[in-house]
C-alpha cells in the first residue's frame, strides 16, 4: 500500500506512538517560528523552563505584527524577544524585514521537514513540501525547549488539481473556490495534500497562497509535493542545497479525495464576514463601490503577486474615492521592486506604500471608514478584524484588488485588458541585514523585560468538582478574534494579560470582564467550531486569568482546543448537541466526579441546578491531555514531570 506525503514526513520524524489515524504521536520538530504578537508569551514560557539551548535545528523569532510604536509597549516587547532570542540561540528578524510566513518560505523552509509555529498561517510553508503546523504558543515553547511536538495523527484529504488556470485567475481564486466547496469546517481533522497535473501550473508562492488559506478551512495543514518547481524556487533563493524531491507514492492511500478542475474556476470573492462566504465575482448583480483596497499579508505579498499589481497599475491612476494600500511581504521583495522600478509605478498610480509587515491584516492601522467597503488580498474577513466594526471586508486576488482600485468598484478582472505576465528573476536578492543571528558565546546574556511585560497566568490543578455560573452562551463559529479581540489599541498588550482581560469577548458583549470578576469566574457555552481563526493563545490565557473553568461547546477548532487544554481549561462537548438548548446564561451548573470520569474516559454529567436537569458531556482527548489538565496546564505538566521522550 503506497504512502501519502504526510505520512512519509511524519514517519521520518516519528519519536513515539503508532502512526495510525487518531493516535497521538510525538514527532521531532526541525524548525519553529514565532511572531511578536504570540511570541512574547512563548519566550516568557521558555524563560520559565530554564533551558540553555534550543533543541530544534533552527528557530526564528519574527517581528511583524505589532510594529506601530505609539508608546513604549511594542518596543518593549521587541526588545524582550530580541534579548530572549539571543540568549537561547534563536534567529531574530527585525521589524521591517517582512511577514513571518513569506520570509520563512523565502529563507528557511525545507521540503520534508517539520515546522511548528505560533501562528495559524504557519502552513504557508506547505507550499514547498514542508509539514508546517500552526499551534499554541506553549506547544512552540516546548518544541523549542525539548525538540518535540505531540499531535493526533490527522486524516489526509487529497485534492487533485487538473487542467489549467484561466487568464486572470490566480491561486487566491483557487483557494476561495475550495473554501466555497468545503466551508470553514471542511478541513477539520485533515491534512490537505495536493496532487495532480494542475499543480505544475502553480509556482511555489502560488502553492503557498493555497496552503496559507488551508487554515481557513480548519485543516491541520496543507502540503504540496517537492518537485522541479520547488527546486527552481529554492535555486532562485540561493538555497538549492535545501531541495529534496518528495512525492506521494502513485498508489498512496487517502481518507478522502476531491478532484478540482482549474479550468472551472473564475475570479472569486469571499463576501463579508467569513472566508467561505464565496461567490464568483461575475455572479454579483449589484455594483459594489469600494472605499479601500489593501494588498499584502502572508497570503498575497510575494514578488509575483506585487509585480502583477505593479504591471496592472503602471501608467494608470487609482480611482479618486479609493485608498490603495500595499504592504510587501519581505524587505527583499521591496528592494527588488525598488531596483526594477515597479515601486515607482505603484507610487505614481497613487498607492500608499506601508511598512513590510502584517499591518492592516491584524488591524494595525488602516481601519476602513464607518460602513466602509474594503477589498483585501488577505485571508480573513471576520467582522471587526479590520478595526472598524461596521466595515465590510471582501477577500480577493491581487489582480481583482488592483483592477478594482482603478475602477472604484469590485470588478471582475477578466473584463480588463490583457492579464499581466511576470518574469521571475534568476536570482532573488538575498541579504541578511534585518536578521540578527545569535552570538556564539551566549553565557550571561541578559533578557530585558520592560514594564509592559507581565507574568502570564498559571492555572491550579484541576479539582474533582467544578461549580459556577454560565457567564456567556455563544452561537456557532465564534472566532478567537471574538474571544480576545485584536486591534491597534489592544495589540500593545499582548504581553499584559491583566490589561487585555478588560476586553475579553468585547466584540460580543461589553461587560464580560465585570461578569467574570463578579462571579469569580465560571463557564462558557459555545456552538459549533468554537475558537476558529487565529492561533492566538490569549483567547485561552485571558479566560484562564478571568477564572473560566470549562468551555462546553458543540465542537471546537483544533488549535483553540489545544490552547484551552494547555491552559488547564476543560474543553467539553455535548453528547447530544440539542442539549445546548438546555443551558442559558447565568444558569448555575456543576460537574461532580470530574477526575474520575476523565480517568475512566467515561461521560461527564453536568447538572443544571437552575433548571434541575442533567446533561451528558464528553471529553475528547488523549491520556496525555488529561494529565495536562489535571496538572493545571502544559507548563505545570512539562515543568513538574520534566517529561522527555
Ligand atoms: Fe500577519 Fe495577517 Fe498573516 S496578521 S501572519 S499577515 S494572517
Amino acid at each position: 500500500m503506497g504512502k501519502n506525503l504526510t505520512y512519509k514526513i511524519l514517519e521520518k520524524n516519528l519519536l513515539s506512538g503508532n502512526l495510525k489515524t487518531g493516535n497521538e504521536i510525538a514527532v521531532k520538530v526541525n524548525q519553529t517560528l514565532t511572531q511578536d504578537s504570540t511570541g512574547t508569551m512563548v519566550y516568557l514560557q521558555l524563560e520559565s523552563m530554564k533551558i540553555k539551548n534550543i533543541k530544534t535545528d533552527l528557530s526564528v523569532a519574527y517581528i511583524d505584527h505589532n510594529t506601530l510604536q505609539t508608546g513604549f509597549e511594542n518596543a518593549d516587547d521587541h526588545e524582550f524577544i530580541k534579548t530572549a532570542a539571543a540568549k537561547y540561540g534563536i534567529i531574530f528578524s527585525k521589524p521591517g524585514n517582512g511577514i513571518c510566513h513569506q520570509l520563512h518560505l523565502e529563507r528557511f523552509g525545507k521540503p520534508g521537514s517539520i515546522l511548528i509555529g505560533s501562528d495559524s498561517h504557519t502552513p504557508t510553508c506547505g507550499g514547498l513540501g514542508m509539514l508546517s503546523i500552526g499551534c499554541g504558543g506553549l506547544d512552540v515553547a516546548v518544541g523549542i525547549a525539548k525538540g518535540y511536538y505531540y499531535l493526533k495523527v490527522p486524516k489526509v484529504l487529497n485534492i487533485e488539481l487538473k487542467g489549467k488556470l484561466n487568464p486572470w485567475v490566480s491561486a487566491k481564486d483557487v483557494i476561495l473556490y475550495i473554501l466555497k466547496k468545503l466551508t470553514v469546517k471542511g478541513g477539520v481533522g485533515y491534512v490537505i495534500e495536493y496532487s495532480g497535473d494542475g499543480i505544475k501550473e502553480l509556482s511555489v508562492t502560488d502553492r503557498a497562497t493555497i496552503a496559507n488559506m488551508g487554515a481557513e478551512l480548519g485543516a491541520t495543514t496543507s502540503i504540496f509535493p517537492s518537485d522541479e518547481i520547488t527546486k527552481d524556487f529554492l535555486k532562485r533563493q540561493n538555497r538549492e542545497k535545501d531541495f529534496v524531491p518528495l512525492y506521494a507514492d502513485d498508489d498512496a492511500v487517502y481518507d478522502k479525495k476531491i478532484i478540482i478542475n482549474l479550468n472551472d474556476i473564475q475570479p472569486m470573492t469571499a463576501m463579508p464576514h467569513s472566508p467561505d462566504n464565496v461567490i464568483k465575482i461575475s455572479d454579483i448583480k449589484d455594483k459594489i463601490k469600494v472605499d479601500q483596497v489593501a494588498i499584502g499579508s502572508c497570503t498575497n505579498s510575494s514578488y509575483t503577486d506585487l509585480m502583477k499589481v505593479a504591471k496592472i497599475l503602471k501608467g494608470r491612476k487609482i480611482h479618486k474615492d479609493v485608498s490603495l494600500i500595499i504592504s510587501p511581504g519581505s524587505s527583499n521583495i521591496l528592494k527588488m521592486m525598488s531596483d526594477n522600478g515597479a515601486l515607482g509605478d505603484l507610487i505614481a498610480a497613487g498607492a500608499r506604500i506601508l511598512e513590510v509587515t502584517c499591518g492592516p491584516c491584524i488591524g494595525m492601522g488602516q481601519a476602513p471608514k464607518t460602513n466602509g467597503i474594503s477589498l483585501r488580498t488577505f485571508n480573513r474577513n471576520f467582522k471587526g478584524r479590520c478595526g472598524t466594526k461596521n466595515a465590510d471586508v471582501y477577500l480577493v486576488s491581487p489582480e481583482t484588488a488592483a483592477v478594482s482600485a482603478i475602477t472604484g468598484y469590485l470588478t471582475n478582472p477578466s473584463t480588463f485588458r490583457k492579464a499581466p505576465i511576470v518574469e521571475i528573476p534568476d536570482k532573488f536578492e538575498v541579504y541578511d541585514n534585518y536578521f540578527i543571528y545569535p552570538p556564539k558565546n551566549r553565557n550571561n546574556l541578559e533578557v530585558v523585560m520592560g514594564p509592559n511585560i507581565k507574568p502570564f497566568p498559571i492555572n491550579k490543578p484541576l479539582p474533582s468538582k467544578l461549580e459556577g455560573k454560565i457567564l456567556l452562551k455563544t452561537s456557532d463559529n465564534i472566532t478567537t478574534d471574538d474571544i480576545m479581540p485584536s486591534n491597534a489599541k489592544l495589540l500593545p498588550y499582548r504581553s499584559n494579560i491583566p490589561e487585555l482581560s478588560k476586553y475579553c469577548f468585547g466584540t460580543l458583549i461589553d461587560d464580560f470582564y465585570i461578569r467574570a470578576k463578579k462571579n469569580n469566574g465560571g463557564f462558557i457555552i459555545g456552538g459549533e467550531n468554537y475558537g476558529q481563526g487565529s492561533s492566538r493563545e490569549h483567547a485561552a490565557l485571558v479566560p484562564l486569568y478571568l477564572g473560566i473553568k470549562a468551555v462546553i461547546a458543540k465542537s471546537f477548532a483544533r488549535i483553540h482546543k489545544s490552547n484551552l487544554i494547555n491552559s488547564g481549561i476543560l474543553p467539553l462537548i455535548f453528547k447530544n448537541k440539542n442539549d445546548y438548548n438546555l443551558l442559558k446564561e447565568f444558569d448555575e451548573i456543576k460537574i461532580n466526579n470530574l477526575i474520575e470520569s476523565l480517568d475512566n474516559k467515561s461521560e461527564i454529567t453536568l447538572i443544571n441546578k437552575t433548571k434541575n436537569v442533567s446533561i451528558q458531556l464528553i471529553f475528547e482527548g488523549s491520556h496525555r491531555d488529561i494529565e495536562i489538565l489535571k496538572h493545571g496546564g502544559y507548563l505545570n505538566y512539562a515543568n513538574l514531570t520534566n517529561i522527555d521522550i
